[in-house]
């Protein structure tokens, strides 16, 4: 299974890249990135909204814990503007990996970005004496965009730090496989709080830079294995960085994506509804029910297609960015249609479906050419493209 740390990087005229050897610094993608539609996603704070369905995933994971773990602290009220030290440096993130090129990643300045995951908040946390704790947030990220993808969403991040003798009672001989194992009981416990008792789970090897060793844990739900979170033995290297003496101690961590859960817990089926203010979706939620969504007439949709010639210093995210900061959610899904390579010029062209649809109203067609006009416009001069 792929995750954001084990993932190829699809910029650059879409050809695909491996991890290793990119350098964002060839890129001309500037380090002030953060666009008014995503400044105004801050402070929103939909996940600490008594009965939105992120919020019920929120506190029943948070119940579920201090329920047998009182133990654990709860933080949700972290702002999203990290230093980049926090969100990658901290946690071993290597300097050429993809997530911190401002390609990928929203910056305020060379060392200041928007989270791009709640792990950020863990060393600092750990530094500050906490053993146990759970922290959510808002996360942002620049991405593509479909029913799955927006550039904020929320994850909630865990740690418990064990200490030399905590295995006795169980019977496991190492203190790292006590941690293990009790990471994967914990885990597999919040799995079956939302999915049922009885549901189907699996454990996969994964990767993170700061874990070792990482795991996934897959639930079976409605005839697919679905990934529910990503998790591991904290590296020792970071435990010794905040201060703990790692023949003494040893921690877990995981990670959970709050917004694939609901979407399948509530048959939520486009990621935009979680923003929605409209009294038809946020009524339907109450904290503690997994009521499943029913979906409100549908307003049709309408397609553009967008080709042009692409710059040597191209990526496909600023053009997805630039639609959004044009039409907000207005959009529902941008799909590339055709690519090619000229074989004498090597320029490479790219044909964009961008697939205009409201949540609550019917778009006119005037409207739609108006938006498709302006991104026209705009990717022209911002993205230096061709049009074609
Ligand atoms: N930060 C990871 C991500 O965004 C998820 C994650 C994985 C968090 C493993 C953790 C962890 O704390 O131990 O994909």
């Amino acid at each position: 299974m792929q995750n954001y740390f084990t993932k190829i990087n699809r910029v650059h005229n879409g050809l695909t890249r491996p991890l290793l050897g990119f350098s964002w610094r060839n890129y001309s993608v500037k380090y002030d990135n953060i666009t008014p539609k995503i400044n105004e996603k801050i402070g929103r704070n939909i996940f600490l909204k008594p009965n939105h369905p992120i919020n019920i995933i929120k506190t029943l994971v948070e119940q579920h814990f201090l329920k047998s773990q009182p133990d654990f602290k709860v933080f949700d009220s972290f702002h999203p503007k990290v230093s980049t030290k926090q969100n990658f440096d901290d946690l071993l993130i290597p300097l050429d990996h993809v997530s911190r090129g401002p390609s990928d990643t929203y910056y305020y300045d060379e060392n200041t970005v928007l989270r791009t995951h709640t792990t950020a908040h863990q060393v600092h946390l750990i530094k500050d004496g906490h053993k146990a704790f759970l922290v959510t947030g808002d996360v942002y990220r620049r991405d593509e965009i479909d029913a799955t993808h927006y550039p904020v969403f929320h994850q909630m991040d865990g740690v418990k730090v064990f200490k030399q003798g905590d295995q006795k009672d169980s019977g496991t001989e190492t203190l790292e496989k006590h941690v293990e194992l009790e990471l994967k009981k914990d885990l597999e416990g919040v799995v079956r709080a939302i999915f049922g008792a009885d549901s189907q789970i699996r454990w996969n090897v994964e990767y993170f830079p700061f874990t070792d060793p990482s795991f996934e844990l897959e639930v079976y739900f409605n005839d697919h294995w679905m990934e529910v979170l990503g998790c591991g033995v904290i590296r020792s290297e970071i435990l010794k960085n905040t201060g703990y003496d790692t023949s003494e101690y040893v921690g877990y961590a995981f990670g959970i994506g709050l917004e694939r859960l609901a979407m399948k817990v509530f048959e939520i089926p486009d990621i935009r509804l979680f923003w929605s203010q409209d009294n038809r979706f946020l009524s339907q939620f109450k904290n503690g029910e997994f009521t499943k969504f029913k979906s409100y007439s549908k307003y049709p949709a309408c397609y553009k297609d967008i080709s042009f010639w692409t710059p040597s210093e191209y990526n496909d995210n600023s053009f997805y960015e630039l639609v959004r900061d044009v039409a907000g959610d207005l959009v529902e899904t941008v799909k590339i249609v055709d690519e090619f390579k000229h074989p004498k010029t090597q320029r490479v062209s790219k044909c964009f479906r961008i697939n205009y649809r409201s949540m609550d109203r019917s778009l006119s067609n005037e409207e739609v050419d108006q938006l498709q006009w302006v991104v026209r416009e705009r990717v022209a001069k911002e993205l230096m493209v061709e049009l074609r």
